[in-house]
């Protein structure tokens, strides 16, 4: 009995009701041929979703849809839009992920040049714990005239590069469409900073647009690498002489899937990608998770040392997020050991992005970023290395606060890369890992990458990176300091409970000069330190 009652069960009587509807206004057509034609419209569409009905109960991939048939589409649907409907209906200013709604209007009206100002009042909770704030001075300085810049290159370094404190983070050509690397370049030019490449290549976009370039190169070695994928010293030398590119950036590791490596499938390895990044098509396209150019602390110093000796004396640093404490200490001691110094560090956080990335790599590998840049910072006060290399910081940086406070605990300069993003149009739908891409910003299919509208991004590109840093010579100026290197953790307090707070100063301690070199008692060091060796990355235990 009660398997003859189930086509009436809740769970299939949307599949029985087209079943039957579709039977009926068949018999009712064929009694009454005049009104057949009239019917046919009706019996096609009833027809179609009992036969999408008997396909979900005979296919074995959805259970939802065996026990659900049709019904459970909606659900599909819903789940797919799920994203826009919370962007465009639930959330709150504060509300969004991984941006919240009201970062990202910020990057717009700055982009756009609309009024980026607002009324009546904060809408954060002063109150709530982690709350944070800048300190300023009862005698604020003028605004800087000029744009805030750094100079990067040690005293190893024939050809330093003055840097705005604020650049565009490294995205591939392949992750990004053709369309937003020309904005993206073509935005730095017109405002005076420098555009990362990510390790997938120089592209014909990056060269058309001319604007300062700095070339990645990850494991994969893409555009300078022999057939067998090793590092190929002659195409590195030839990219890197060019004029366009202002310092070469070894890949380490990204922060939302440090340690990971990647693979671009036969099938997206188009013509194109082939040849920027010399790789065979047909054939996967692997990144491995590690480098094959090095496998010690002082080979990485060696290799960095070669990439910026091929690249004519340009500055050459390397890229990473910070995991196992004593391998960035062993690569500390190997820097005394050989006396290679990079000119430049950048540390990504773990709350960095990416086109993809497993779940548990984004949400719980490696350190987030404002512990990783005190950290590399206190190391290298530590080693008394300090004021030869510089530190960039990446991670959440899209406002002038995030910048300032970065830069108080150890950055000398910022990267941003979904700032960015923002600023070409991303509205953060999430779904840069499909190539269906809403806007354009990181796909590879031409109709949607046709969507971003260079001239106009271009502009946007240049217009957030401006107003940008106007806000950060306001914040400066408030401060009453004249440039941000001037900033310190004593700038700036954090509410670690409803009734106390804390000075950064007490939340990020500070090393002294070669503290390491004498043998710290330091908690976050100690132990670190006697682990590193500079002949392996393995922990001496
Ligand atoms: C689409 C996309 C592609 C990226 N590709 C690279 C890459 O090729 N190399 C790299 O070092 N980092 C890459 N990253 C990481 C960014 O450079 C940056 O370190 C990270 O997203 C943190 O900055 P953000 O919070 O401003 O996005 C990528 C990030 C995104 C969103
Ligand atoms: S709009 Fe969506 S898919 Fe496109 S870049 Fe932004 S988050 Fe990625």
């Amino acid at each position: 009995m009660e398997t003859l009652l189930l086509p009436f069960s809740p769970r299939f009587i949307v599949l029985t009701i087209c079943a039957v509807v579709t039977a009926l206004l068949i018999a009712i057509g064929i009694a009454d041929r005049k009104i057949f034609d009239i019917l046919l419209v009706p019996i096609l569409i009833f027809a179609a979703l009992t036969l999408l009905g008997v396909r979900d109960l005979l296919q074995k991939s959805h259970a939802v849809l065996r026990n659900y048939p049709i019904s459970a589409h909606i659900r599909f649907l819903l789940e797919e839009i799920r994203p826009e409907m919370r962007q465009y209906f639930f959330e709150s200013e504060k509300d969004g992920m991984p941006f919240s709604r009201d970062t990202r209007a910020v990057v717009y009206q700055r982009a756009k040049m609309e009024l980026d100002k607002r009324p009546f009042g904060t809408q954060e909770d002063v109150y709530r714990e982690g709350y944070e704030w800048m300190h300023h001075s009862v005698s604020p300085k003028a605004h800087a005239r000029e744009k805030f810049r750094v100079a990067i290159g040690g005293p190893d370094c024939a050809k330093p590069y003055s840097a705005s404190v604020f650049n565009i983070s490294a995205m591939s050509f392949g992750a990004l469409s053709p369309n937003a690397v020309r904005a993206l370049n073509a935005g730095a030019k017109k405002g005076g900073f420098a555009h990362d490449t990510g390790e997938g290549g120089v592209s014909p976009y990056h060269r058309e647009m001319g604007g300062d370039i700095i070339w990645e190169i990850g494991s994969g070695y893409f555009g300078c690498r022999h057939r067998d994928g090793t590092f190929d010293p002659e195409a590195f030398a030839r990219v890197a002489g060019e004029d366009q590119i202002k310092m070469v950036e070894l890949k380490i590791s990204q922060g939302a899937k440090p340690g990971h490596g990647g693979v671009l499938p036969a099938a997206k390895v188009s013509e194109e990608i082939s040849k920027i990044r010399g790789v065979a098509m047909g054939e996967d396209c692997i990144s491995p998770a590690s480098h094959r150019a090095f496998s010690t602390p002082v080979g990485m110093m060696q290799f960095i040392a070669e990439m910026r000796r091929l690249s004519g004396g340009k500055p050459a640093g390397f890229k990473l997020c910070i995991g196992h404490p004593w391998e960035f200490l062993a690569i500390c001691k190997a820097m005394m050991e050989t006396g290679i110094y990079p000119d430049f560090i950048v540390i990504d956080g773990n709350e960095g992005g990416t086109g993809a990335a497993p779940l548990e790599f984004m949400d719980h590998l490696g350190m987030p970023m404002r512990e990783g840049v005190n950290f590399v910072h206190n190391a290298l006060v530590g080693i008394n290395a300090r004021d030869r290399i510089k530190i960039g910081a990446s991670g959440k940086i899209a406002t002038a606060f995030d910048m300032a406070r970065a830069m108080a605990i150890g950055a000398d300069w910022c990267n941003s890369a979904r700032g960015f993003m923002f600023s070409l149009g991303c509205i953060q739908s999430l779904s840069c890992h499909t190539d269906r891409c809403p806007t354009g910003v990181a796909t590879q299919d031409p109709t949607r990458a046709r969507a971003l509208y260079v001239p106009l991004k271009i502009d946007r590109v240049q217009n957030y990176h401006h107003a940008t840093l106007h806000s950060l010579t306001e914040l400066i100026a408030a401060a009453g300091l004249e440039h941000p290197q001037q900033l310190r953790p004593i700038h700036f307090s954090q509410r670690t409970s409803t009734t106390q707070v804390q000075s950064f100063a007490q939340l990020y301690p500070a090393l002294r000069p070669g503290e390491l070199l004498e043998g710290t008692e330091d908690p976050r060091f100690r132990d670190g330190w006697r682990m590193a060796r500079s002949e392996t990355f393995q922990p001496a235990l």
